[in-house]
């Protein structure tokens, strides 16, 4: 592997100027690697300030046009949305996922019938926003039941589908859904729609700021570590993303992003399959935090989008999108 030796070899020659340094990078950044979520609240002309998160806002309806245009410009490929549900509204069964007329719904039909194929709409598929115990899915006896809350995950997939959702992102962690909503969205006319399989999900402490941002945090009783997956492991996600491929995903979602680093390049190694990695809230508070008491500087936010792409992601949902695009333009 190495062709030479000091002195007749100086890696540091490459390193002296800016010309070289950009001449041989082996990895880049640009607006197209990025994803960028959105926070969804009921009412009017509101833009909510998330306390966990300096900076990341939730917005109503009428608000999207401004941060659309915005993700637009910056040629960002692809939108996330996420509602933030009042508690009157929460039940045990999570029956407002199935509501064609919440928050989800309103938002995709708004940006599709504005942009209609300008930019991508991404949908988690899940319960958690929705039920009033906070967890991904129908609880018995503490205990949440697979297969029947695949059949919701089925009919809530169906019906973002219908409004016009480019891509379906289960993010529930229950085993058979990929395929059991692949067949649905195909029978129901939605070939063409995409499934992004949050495949490798682990039961993490970096999801806390999130979960307050979809009001969940302080309904969720327990934790998912019966269902998400457990972080001592790394040979079953390989397992995971093998069933969910052959059910037929299109993508795969490895989540957090930066402390799973080794599993973004693990999966990428052995399935050539387009690997996203979700930079999540928990690693974005602990970031912008320490950028804005000036412990360390805003380079680390580059610098940690890169880790991603060195580690093989071929995208990051990342709340930095926006203005990580507009800082590479
Ligand atoms: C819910 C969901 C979570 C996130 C995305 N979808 C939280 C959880 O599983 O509890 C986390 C995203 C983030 O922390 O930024 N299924």
């Amino acid at each position: 592997m190495i062709t030479g030796n000091y002195p007749n070899l100086r890696l540091r020659r490459s390193r002296k100027n800016d010309w070289s340094r950009r001449l041989i990078q082996e990895n880049s950044l640009s607006s197209s690697d990025f994803i960028l979520p959105i926070f969804l609240i009921d009412g009017k002309n509101i833009r909510q300030p998330i306390k966990t998160m300096h900076d990341v806002f939730r917005y109503t309806i009428d608000k999207l046009g401004f941060v659309i245009d915005k993700a637009i410009k910056n040629k960002i490929p692809m939108v996330a949305l996420f509602p933030y549900t009042k508690k009157s509204i929460k039940n045990e069964l999570g029956s407002e996922a199935l509501n064609y007329d919440n928050l989800v719904c309103r938002g995709i039909q708004y940006i599709k019938k504005r942009y209609k194929n300008e930019i991508g709409i991404m949908c988690d598929v899940a319960l958690d926003p929705y039920t009033s115990h906070g967890h991904d899915g129908l609880l018995k006896s503490n205990y949440v039941l697979n297969d029947e809350t695949v059949d919701v995950l089925v009919n809530q997939s169906l019906l973002q589908a219908q409004m016009g959702c480019d891509v379906i992102a289960p993010s529930d962690m229950m085993d058979g859904r990929i395929g059991k909503i692949r067949k649905a969205l195909d029978k129901n006319d939605h070939q063409m729609v995409q499934i992004l399989s949050y495949a490798v999900k682990y039961s993490s402490s970096f999801y806390g700021p999130f979960r307050d941002a979809v009001g969940s945090k302080k309904l969720l009783k327990g934790n998912k570590k019966n269902y998400q997956m457990d972080f001592r492991n790394s040979d079953e996600s390989l397992r995971e993303v093998s069933l969910d491929i052959k059910e037929g995903a299109d993508m795969i979602m490895v989540k957090p992003g930066m402390p799973y680093l080794d599993i973004i390049k693990l999966i990428k190694d052995n399935f050539k399959i387009p690997v996203l990695a979700y930079q999540v809230s928990g690693e974005y508070t602990l970031l912008s935090n320490a950028i804005r008491k000036g412990d360390i500087d805003d380079g680390a936010i580059i610098e940690s989008l890169m880790s991603f792409k060195r580690a093989g992601a071929n995208a990051i949902v990342t709340y930095y999108a926006d203005r990580v695009s507009s800082l590479l333009k």
